[in-house]
């Protein structure tokens, strides 16, 4: 029954998809289904919509955007691509390779975007020199979020590094509280993972690990040390994690069914879409250890070599992106920080205020890397191997010494 439902969707958006683009309309891509992030895409929705242009949602739901990608890869090589779609900055660069992606020169050239987007998002967003993507965000993906009422009556304060959160979530698990929400998918996993490496290795060792994919690193003490942090925190979560979706495992934070959660601030636009204040009743702190460092990852939208006068609604819609008030509102909804330099943080919550300052601090300590789990670190085909072994050994007894030279084996087979 259900197979035949998407069938019909499918065929009716094909259909629909070429006539409603002869109007003044976009069809989007993207993977933003949950509370919050369903709250941010009605904002891009109605700021187009205000200015003429109708919305045709194309949503894959999937947190992380494996899935998206699949359905969009479907379209794009069966020549019936839509006029935008979210991706992640590899994503970018791949599909700019491909020759899939249409130029924003003049936009960004009208706009002067060079002078408000940082350059680490110039990297992902340029292809050649030329702006093929716009950036909405910066995601910070590794947080930590705690209850605050449960670390009230519990007396218990913030662990700082992993040796406080392993001693934290023990006297939870004594008094029969459970300490870590999670979801068992790959980009859950490895989402934690990075947190893991960043706070124990530090920012030399993420940039050895993770960005130079170097093979001896991965068989280094620290990185047994990794593993058998993961190991810990795979003790931390129930027997019923495995396919959790991360906005299910924020709301046991937000219940108080759980103590603890590690995942990007899009946990924030769950907070904000279930009425909630972040630094209130979930508290927002940087994952253990990480304090100093700054891993992004950028949501861009990109748009597709369509043609006809759906060319106009893509610079339209790319100058809307860019536009600093929208940015402003739809990242105050999203949880992220905006992509722009020059958007006040005055109306942003404390975990926001707090994001952009260590933006701040630790360019200027030059300790701002590319996430691995959300694409920002490596093309597909290394992250992929990267994140295979690293859900191998969450969702097995695979030891630390295993798991380090299976992961030094898979960067070199994948390069
Ligand atoms: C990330 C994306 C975020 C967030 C998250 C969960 O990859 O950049 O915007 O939505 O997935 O779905």
């Amino acid at each position: 029954m259900k197979w035949n439902v998407i069938r019909i969707a499918a065929v009716a958006a094909c259909t629909l998809g070429s006539a409603a683009a002869s109007a003044q309309s976009v069809e989007v891509m993207h993977w933003w289904t949950s509370g919050g992030e369903g709250a941010a895409i009605g904002v891009l929705k109605k700021d187009l919509e205000s200015r003429g242009i109708q919305w045709i949602d194309m949503a894959v739901s999937g947190g992380g955007g494996e899935a998206a990608m699949t359905a969009l890869r479907a379209r794009a090589v069966a020549g019936n691509p839509p006029t935008s779609a979210q991706f992640l900055g590899m994503a970018v660069v791949d599909w700019a390779n491909e020759d899939f992606l249409s130029d924003l020169t003049e936009v960004a050239t009208k706009e002067n975007w060079d002078r408000s987007i940082p350059p680490a998002l110039q990297r992902f967003a340029k292809f050649k020199g030329k702006y093929v993507a716009v950036p909405v965000n910066i995601h910070r993906p590794h947080w930590l979020w705690m209850n605050a009422r449960i670390f009230n009556d519990n007396g218990l304060r913030p662990p700082t590094t992993w040796d406080e959160f392993n001693a934290t979530a023990d006297k939870l698990k004594a008094k029969g509280i459970l300490p870590l929400a999670m979801g068992g998918q790959p980009f859950q996993e490895a989402t934690a993972w990075e947190s893991v490496v960043l706070g124990l290795g530090g920012p030399d060792f993420y940039r050895k690990a993770v960005i130079e994919a170097d093979p001896a690193s991965m068989k280094s003490a620290t990185m047994l040390k990794v593993f058998d942090q993961m190991r810990k925190l795979r003790g931390y979560v129930d027997r019923n994690f495995a396919g959790r979706d991360w906005n299910l495992a924020t709301s046991m934070v937000i219940k108080g069914d759980a103590a603890m959660q590690l995942m990007g601030d899009w946990v924030k636009g769950e907070l904000i879409a279930a009425k909630g204040t972040p630094g209130k009743e979930v508290l927002c702190i940087v994952a253990p250890g990480t304090q100093g460092s700054f891993l992004f990852n950028t949501d861009f939208f990109a748009m597709f070599k369509v043609g006809g006068n759906r060319r106009a609604m893509q610079l339209t819609m790319a100058s809307a992106v860019m536009n600093p008030t929208f940015q402003e509102t739809f990242n105050l909804a999203k949880g992220s920080i905006p992509a722009r330099s020059d958007v006040p943080m005055d109306k942003f919550d404390a975990c926001g205020k707090q994001s952009a300052a260590d933006l701040k601090a630790a360019t200027a300590a030059n300790h701002v890397y590319g996430s691995l789990a959300h694409g920002h670190a490596q093309p597909a085909a290394m992250q992929r191997a990267y994140l295979d072994v690293i859900t191998k050994h969450f969702n097995s007894d695979m030891s630390s010494k295993d798991a380090a030279e299976a992961l030094a084996k898979a960067v070199v087979a994948a390069r």
